[in-house]
């Protein structure tokens, strides 16, 4: 009746098998993850199996990214710790240079070029001042989006006045007086107008303090983006004047002598633009409006193309949204033709190219490692000899699980993942009205994960795998819990669904044992990732190592420079993590230029408004009632305070456990 109905079930992946034959190597793991695709030459494998980082991307430098994170750990810098590589840094900003000097060469282009870096991407003293920093020699600029990020630039560019400022979003009187005074002060600032009422403002404050004031236009392009920030532009678009009110803006400048101070016109065709065809009809309409007001008589000197050069952050290099149908090259050489060759048609003379890239410029720089704290999967069968006979006297449902179980062969693959569906969900049921005892529940539930396992194995053999079995890899994952917040430190991935590079950052050669997800460490369900990179998909589970008792195990999440840091929020009170700036030495290696300490938790308790010497006081005065009563010795009441001091002072997040005596 029962023929060979003997199976143990042996838990081994297509992985482990790799590994088994000694097949893997650290350029399986770099295939796996993509890092080449998606690291554009600044991120790579050892031969050791650890992430590098080729900050010019070349392998003349290259720091070893596990290496700092120990290193940093025995500096007391434990993780969630983002490393800011400096030199990333630099290189973009003269990669964005060199790619826009050698479009202007090949064009015949006659006009200058400058970044200036929109300080909303990732306004971090620190970052913006090495921007500003790595930014001199090309004369790059910064651009405010606010009147605080204003107040901000107005004070970082005190010895460099001739730099350009640019002054986007939002403005009231007091913005634009601000804007006035800085040149009053002498610096190059120009204030884009993107409501008309700014115009009445900048002319009051212009005369008051007697100013010739710089001013620039932001265009409401017809032309609409694409990707999720598509509706930055065409007729709805949030910012921006229309035709004609450009047509009144210059008029009234006109009509005071002032025409020569319109300067600039600008667009921002969105951001993470992924098709360059929008970039192509952003700036052909824009030279347009530029020629136009030109040949009228505006003083134009300046068009802004705005941000939206888009980061690659999967590597395919195809229009989906988390990627690029572009380079930076084709990016760069695109706009010069466009603006060089409206401008020949109309013959005037080819004007200062601005744009206003930030994710471009700050995302490579930074990255997110974290550890994991521990991980928990399907339950599994473990040694268990599964037969028929085990089942003869069990209910229905788990006769059939084991029936499921036991039958899986590549011509009954999907019936028996049916079968084994339908079982469980009748096991679920009898146990909730009372009919299953938690035993059986518990077998049910690793007969299910067992079967399912079996059909994954077999299933790997197709060559198209059914599509309900694409589920398999969801519901066969482990769940890896990672020591870091997703609102915090990578808002986007939970707000828009931004796909990050993630991987492991060390044992890259050793094949990974499991498919697994993140869950963060907030109480939340949804701190979690389970959408990772893929060159032609979105993959549903990552690749990760089994974890080793007493080791940590350490993943990153990269490109993750841009927006992710103050976007970030304080969910259950997981404050900013550490920040280290790791700079390349002259003579090989590297070393830690900045430190800037995670937020301590009386820090996030006060940033919401907690008294926290309060607190302390609080709990003082408990531990005298305590001892009081007899709960608590002097001795432990004083213990019990210090303790709860240097936890106040302590990081937010979970720390390694403290070992040996108080
Ligand atoms: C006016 C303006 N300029 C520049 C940027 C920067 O865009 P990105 O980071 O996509 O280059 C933005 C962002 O949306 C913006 O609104």
């Amino acid at each position: 009746m029962y023929p060979d109905a003997r199976e143990v079930m042996t838990g081994m992946t297509t992985m482990d098998t790799l590994e088994n034959l000694g097949q893997w190597s650290t350029a399986d793991a770099a295939e796996l993850y993509q890092i080449n695709a998606w690291g554009a030459g600044y991120f790579g494998i050892s031969d050791e199996g650890h992430v590098i980082v080729r900050p010019d991307t070349t392998d003349a430098a290259e720091i070893d990214l596990f290496e700092v994170v120990e290193g940093l750990r025995k500096r007391n810098l434990t993780a969630p710790v983002l490393i800011r590589f400096s030199d990333i840094l630099a290189h973009r900003l003269k990669h964005m240079h060199e790619a826009f000097a050698t479009a202007m060469s090949e064009n015949g282009y006659k006009g200058q070029y400058a970044a200036v870096y929109p300080i909303k991407v990732n306004q971090q003293r620190a970052v913006v001042e090495e921007v500003y920093r790595y930014g001199e020699p090309f004369d790059f600029g910064l651009e405010c989006g606010s009147k605080p990020e204003l107040l901000a630039v107005m004070a970082l560019t005190t010895e460099t006045p001739d730099r350009l400022i640019i002054c986007n979003g939002f403005k009231d009187d007091a913005y634009l007086e601000a804007v006035i005074l800085s040149s009053k002060l002498g610096r190059r600032i120009i204030p884009v107008i993107e409501n008309y009422d700014e115009l009445r403002m900048i002319l009051k404050h212009a005369a008051r303090y007697d100013v010739r004031p710089r001013i620039g236009v932001r265009i409401k392009l017809s032309a609409e983006g694409t990707g999720r920030w598509a509706k930055s532009n065409g007729v709805k678009a949030k910012f921006g004047l229309t035709a004609s009110e450009v047509l009144d803006v210059f008029n009234v400048l006109k009509e005071r002598g002032m025409e020569d101070c319109l300067q600039l016109v600008h667009c921002h065709p969105g951001s993470q633009l992924n098709d360059i065809g929008c970039v192509k009809e952003a700036v052909g309409e824009l030279a347009y409006v530029y020629a136009e007001l030109k040949q009228m008589g505006a003083g134009l000197q300046y068009i802004d193309v705005g941000g939206g050069l888009g980061v690659d952050y999967d590597g395919s290099q195809t229009n989906f949204y988390s990627s690029m149908n572009y380079r930076l090259q084709e990016y760069a050489s695109e706009v010069v033709y466009r603006i060089g060759s409206v401008c020949d048609e109309r013959e005037i003379e080819h004007p200062t190219i601005i744009s206003e890239s930030g994710r471009a410029i700050a995302a490579y720089q930074s990255v997110l490692v974290f550890n994991i704290l521990g991980r928990c999967g399907l339950d599994e069968l473990g040694d268990e000899v599964i037969t028929r006979q085990l089942g003869e006297h069990a209910p229905q449902p788990i006769r059939d699980l084991i029936d499921a179980y036991i039958s899986v062969n590549e011509r009954r693959l999907l019936e028996c993942y049916h079968d084994a569906v339908q079982a469980r969900e009748q096991s679920q049921l009898l146990f909730r009205l009372g009919y299953l005892p938690l035993h059986l529940r518990g077998l049910a539930d690793r007969l299910f994960a067992a079967t399912c396992q079996k059909v994954r194995a077999l299933a790997s053999k197709l060559d198209s795998l059914p599509e309900e079995l694409l589920a398999l890899e969801s519901i066969l994952s482990e769940t890896y819990f990672a020591n870091f917040s997703v609102f915090q430190s990578l808002p986007d991935s939970w707000a828009i669904d931004q796909l990050f590079p993630i991987m492991p950052i060390h044992r890259l050669d050793e094949a990974p044992a499991c498919k697994g997800v993140l869950a963060d460490i907030t109480c939340d369900s949804d701190g979690r990732i389970d959408r990772f990179v893929d060159l032609s998909d979105v993959r549903h589970t990552l690749d990760l190592h089994a974890l080793r008792d007493g080791e940590e195990y350490y993943l990153a999440a990269f490109l993750v420079g841009a927006y992710q840091e103050t976007l970030g929020d304080l969910h259950n009170l997981f404050g900013d993590t550490h920040v280290v700036h790791i700079h390349l030495h002259e003579k090989g290696g590297w070393w830690i230029d900045e430190v800037i300490r995670g937020d301590t938790a009386a820090e996030v308790l006060e940033y919401v408004q907690y008294d926290v010497r309060g607190l302390v006081n609080r709990i003082d005065r408990d531990g005298e009632k305590a001892v009081r009563d007899g709960r608590l010795t002097l001795r432990e009441s004083q213990i019990l305070l210090r303790f709860y001091e240097s936890e106040l002072a302590g990081y937010t997040y979970l720390e390694p456990e403290v070992t040996g005596a108080d």
